[in-house]
This record gives structure tokens, C-alpha cells and sequence, in this order.
């Protein structure tokens, strides 16, 4: 054993392992979780239809061919609004399918590492499989760099200073509402930006902080790109973007 491993230490049969596995470059990962996605019986992921799994990617260049994988497949991601009936009752459903197929496997004693982007503590979907089996399995949650951390680094921009409320907004939030929690932020995160991009445009100019916006994509991962939000002209955003809007407090 190296150095290393001996210092993240080891997977325990029949635990459930939240891993955050950070913004998007592997080496990024906290060495409590590089050992684990490297030790864990089964790894298991979330994925848009279709898709890799953005988590998974992440991972990649630790997985030998051959490790046992659970890929936990969304039948619907941003088709349907979030308040749409329908998307609560077909995620709602697939949250306690995926429930179930982890639980089998760790009754049979195995150790699953879920990969969460980020921090599996922060808007991560990890969180619903943590509701359901916290109570009958033991859980460890391993912290992960935030996507914000990664973005605000790769757009070399300090976030706050001083006095400096921050304030996480999700790009989800009606217009009038974005506008409101703006105005009371000395500095401010929109994630989930996607479709939601020209709303946010429009609030963030209304609350008149549309000078010092950046809109960061992909941050830290392949196809990386930070540009001021004022001259994005995109229509639409990525699913992997957010706005920064860093505070002007106290630097001395
Ligand atoms: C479901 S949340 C997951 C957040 C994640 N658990 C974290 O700690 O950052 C997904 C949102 O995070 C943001 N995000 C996460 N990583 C990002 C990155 N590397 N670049 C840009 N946005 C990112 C995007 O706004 C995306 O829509």
C-alpha cells in the first residue's frame, strides 16, 4: 500500500459512500475520495439518458476496466419542468428504484461509492438517496471543491471580501424573485443557469450588477469557457454553467 492510500484509507462492506468528486478536473478530488472511488466495491452514478454521467467522466482516469459500475439512468432531466406533476412522480419513482438497487447491494455486504459533482451536500442528488437510506445503512459523506469554488478559481476572481454577504441563488427562481435576493448581495452565485440564461440576464441587469456578471461554462472541465455575461450572447446556457458576481468589499 502507498503512502497515500494509507492516508485516505479503505472502503467498509455494506456502507454507502457519498463521494464528492469536485468541479470537474480529476485532480481536484480530495484523496478521501480518490481512495475510495478507487477501492469501493461498485461505483455507482447518476446519468442523463444517453449521456455518460457527468460524475462519472470526472472519475475516469482512477477506474481500472473492469470495476463493478451501477448506472442509475434519470427517465427525464430539464424535458419537463421541475413543477410539472409528471416530473415529480416519474423522478419520484426512479429516486426509489435506485433506493432499492443500492440497498440490494449493500445488504449483500458490498461497498457503493455514489459519485456527486461537487459536494454531495450542495444541490447534489446524492441527497435523495441519503434521505432514504441514512436511517438502515451506515453513510459517509466525503466533501468535495463546490462547481463555485472551481469556477470563481478558473475565472482567477476572488468572490468575496471582508464584509461580503454571499448569496447562492438557483437560476430556477422566477425573474422578480432573482431580482429581490440580488439586490440584498454584496456578491452573488446563479447556478443552474441552462435554460434559464436570458431570465437571469435580464435580472441580473435590472438589479444593476450586470458590469461585473461572468458567466462561466464547463469550469475546470475539457471546453472550459469564462466570458463576461454582458457579451454572452448564447440563447440558452449550458447545463454545466453559472454566473459569478464577485463583491467589491474590504481589500486592503
Ligand atoms: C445539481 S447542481 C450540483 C452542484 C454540485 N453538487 C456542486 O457542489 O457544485 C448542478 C449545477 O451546478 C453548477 N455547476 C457545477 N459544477 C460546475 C462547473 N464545473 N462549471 C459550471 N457550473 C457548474 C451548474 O450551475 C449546474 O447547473
Amino acid at each position: 500500500m502507498t503512502r497515500w492510500e494509507e492516508l485516505a484509507g479503505s472502503a467498509t462492506g455494506g456502507t454507502l459512500y457519498g463521494i464528492g468528486v469536485g468541479p470537474g478536473d480529476v485532480r481536484y478530488l480530495t484523496l478521501r475520495a480518490a481512495g475510495l472511488v478507487r477501492s469501493v466495491d461498485v461505483v455507482a452514478f447518476f446519468a442523463k439518458r444517453g449521456r455518460q454521467g457527468n460524475a462519472r467522466s470526472i472519475v475516469t482516469p482512477l477506474l481500472e476496466a473492469g470495476r463493478r459500475e451501477l448506472r442509475l439512468e434519470y427517465p427525464v432531466t430539464d424535458e419537463i419542468p421541475a413543477t410539472h406533476p409528471d416530473y415529480h412522480s416519474q423522478i419520484g419513482a426512479f429516486y426509489r428504484q435506485a433506493a432499492d438497487s443500492l440497498s440490494e447491494l449493500l445488504r449483500q455486504g458490498r461497498s457503493v461509492g455514489l459519485l456527486s459533482e461537487g459536494d454531495p451536500f450542495f444541490y447534489g442528488s446524492f441527497m435523495h438517496m441519503w434521505r432514504r437510506l441514512a436511517k438502515t445503512f451506515p453513510v459517509e459523506v466525503v466533501p468535495g471543491v463546490t462547481g463555485m469554488s472551481g469556477c470563481w478559481t478558473r475565472a482567477n476572481t476572488p468572490i468575496t471580501w471582508g464584509d461580503d454577504a454571499l448569496v447562492v441563488l438557483p437560476g430556477t427562481l422566477d425573474e422578480g424573485k432573482l431580482v429581490e435576493r440580488l439586490r440584498l448581495a454584496d456578491a452573488a452565485v446563479i447556478m443552474k443557469v441552462g435554460r434559464n440564461l436570458g431570465k437571469v440576464r435580464r435580472a441580473v441587469e435590472t438589479a444593476g450588477l450586470l458590469s461585473r456578471a461572468l458567466y462561466v461554462e464547463r469550469g475546470t472541465m475539457p471546453g472550459e469557457r469564462v466570458v463576461p455575461l454582458a457579451s454572452c450572447g448564447d440563447p440558452e446556457g449550458a447545463y454545466f454553467a453559472m454566473i459569478l458576481i464577485p463583491g467589491q468589499g474590504r481589500a486592503i
